[in-house]
């Protein structure tokens, strides 16, 4: 099939990319020039694992094309989906001017039947929105075009994103239109082997269940969190309540780990705009409320924990970081915990020596050069004359680490785990103070 989308950030990319992996023609579409470019020659602008290679090779093939060229690009696709960010805006909702631009672009090219995916995700009732828009831009033409709009959101995370795409879970294929139902099934058919993944429903479900699915993960963690905060308190450990209360299939090990609180360019935007969605009802949604408050406090549990630890004085203190990223597997910065940390040390007068496998380049482009931070090439270098060592990103590379080693290169022997890696016992035996999160010790 002639699929179009418009955006390469990691949704369109990675769609495009297993999608033209499948065999269909895939145009991607990008405003930034630059961008394209260097798509074209190969370069991705992302750390994915896996997704270099599909890029490479189905542009090699001629199966995947980019361009900044929207006339031609809408006229190819017979789907063309809309995949281009949704940042949030100043009171927290999404702000959709980038989607219903290409709305109305595509309203101003199509000039026959395609069906409009919105795979970007948006505030229910976008669809309608972007239906309205390309009638408009049509109407204005005097163009009669039939079209669909579908809400086909996206569940791929970061650092999985070309496995979680080519093997979904399910897809949400959100149309009242039977025909644009029929043309994604044949899309996915390739997607959906086995058993049946698809799920239709209306489009304004399927809207919701994006936000929805977000926000239930983002609960997990945030009601994990607090546990571990009660578990500090009353001395007991959380990681020996996870594991005890994962055994129960109705709650299951996954999306319980406690730890330095969640980041990324997903959960802590999508549980806000559900909240403003909600408010814009005129329901409160004050669970959601409460999971974005002990989010935001956890991300400064770890600064307080050394803070503490410093009796209250971290000038002239230097605090090795493992771990930039907002977790393993991307080098993507965006609500980091690390970055909460570091510029809590900053403002308190601390210098940062940081390692991350990946995120080095992103956080010397967020922070510039400056003198209270260093970006090391390995793990162990970041812990010259540190004072202690936190551990922000949980990596495969840090989870077991050569504590006498740690031991004998920190000035002060403690290390801050916010996302509980280490034995307790294992650490305090090496002779290093250990500080997790929720493990019975902190306060
Ligand atoms: C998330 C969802 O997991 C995807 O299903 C969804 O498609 C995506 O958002 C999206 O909306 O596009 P992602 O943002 O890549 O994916 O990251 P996650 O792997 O979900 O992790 C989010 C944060 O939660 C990380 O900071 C992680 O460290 C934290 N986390 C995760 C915990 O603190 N504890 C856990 O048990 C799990």
């Amino acid at each position: 099939m002639k699929v179009t989308i418009f955006g390469t950030g990691y949704v369109g990319l990675v769609t495009g990319a297993c999608l033209a992996e499948m065999g269909n023609h895939v145009v991607c579409v990008d405003i930034d020039a630059g961008k394209v470019e260097r798509l074209k020659r190969g370069e991705i602008p992302i750390y994915e694992p896996g997704l270099e290679p599909i890029v490479k090779r189905n542009h090699a093939d001629g199966q995947l094309d980019f361009t900044t060229e929207a006339a031609p690009a809408v006229a190819h696709g017979e789907a063309i989906f809309i995949a281009v960010g949704t940042p949030p805006d100043e009171d927290g909702s999404a702000d959709l001017q980038y989607v219903l631009g290409v709305a109305k672009t595509i309203g101003r090219h199509l000039d026959r039947y395609a069906v409009v995916v919105n795979k970007s995700t948006v505030p229910v009732g976008t669809a309608d929105r972007v239906r309205a828009a390309i009638a408009a831009e049509l109407a204005e033409r005097g163009a009669n075009v039939e079209f669909d709009v579908v809400s086909n959101p996206e569940f791929l995370k970061e650092g999985d994103a070309v496995e979680d795409c080519l093997r979904p879970d399910r897809i949400i294929i959100g149309s009242s239109s039977a025909r644009a139902v029929a043309v994604l099934r044949k899309l996915y058919a390739p997607f959906n082997r086995n058993h049946e993944r698809t799920v239709v429903m209306d489009e304004r479900s399927a809207e919701l269940t994006k936000y929805a699915a977000n926000a239930m993960l983002a609960t997990k963690i945030s009601f994990m969190n607090e546990i571990a905060n009660i578990a500090e308190r009353v001395g007991a450990d959380v990681e020996l309540v996870r594991q005890g209360i994962g055994a129960d299939p109705r709650i299951g090990y996954h999306f319980i780990y406690p730890g330095a609180g969640y980041g990324g360019s997903c959960f802590p935007k999508d549980v806000q705009a559900l909240e403003r969605t909600a408010r814009g009802t005129g329901y409160q949604a004050r669970l959601l409320g409460a999971v974005e408050a002990v989010n935001h406090d956890q991300k400064t549990k770890l600064f307080e924990l050394i803070m503490r630890h410093f009796d209250g004085d971290l000038r002239g203190k230097t605090i090795a970081l493992w771990g930039l990223a907002f977790k393993p597997n991307t080098d993507d910065m965006r609500e980091a915990s690390s970055r909460h940390l570091m510029e809590a040390l900053w403002a308190a007068g601390a210098r940062v020596q940081a390692f991350d496998p990946e995120a080095r380049e992103e956080t010397r482009r967020i922070y510039g050069e400056r003198a209270d931070l260093v970006l090391c090439e390995h793990a162990y270098e970041a812990l010259q004359d540190a004072d202690a060592l936190a551990i922000v990103t949980e990596w495969k590379a840090f989870r077991s680490p050569d504590f006498a080693r740690i031991r004998a290169t920190l000035k002060v022997q403690a290390i801050f785990d916010g996302r509980n890696l280490y034995d307790p016992v294992a650490v305090e035996e090496a002779g290093l103070a250990y500080y997790g999160i929720g493990r019975g010790r902190s306060l």
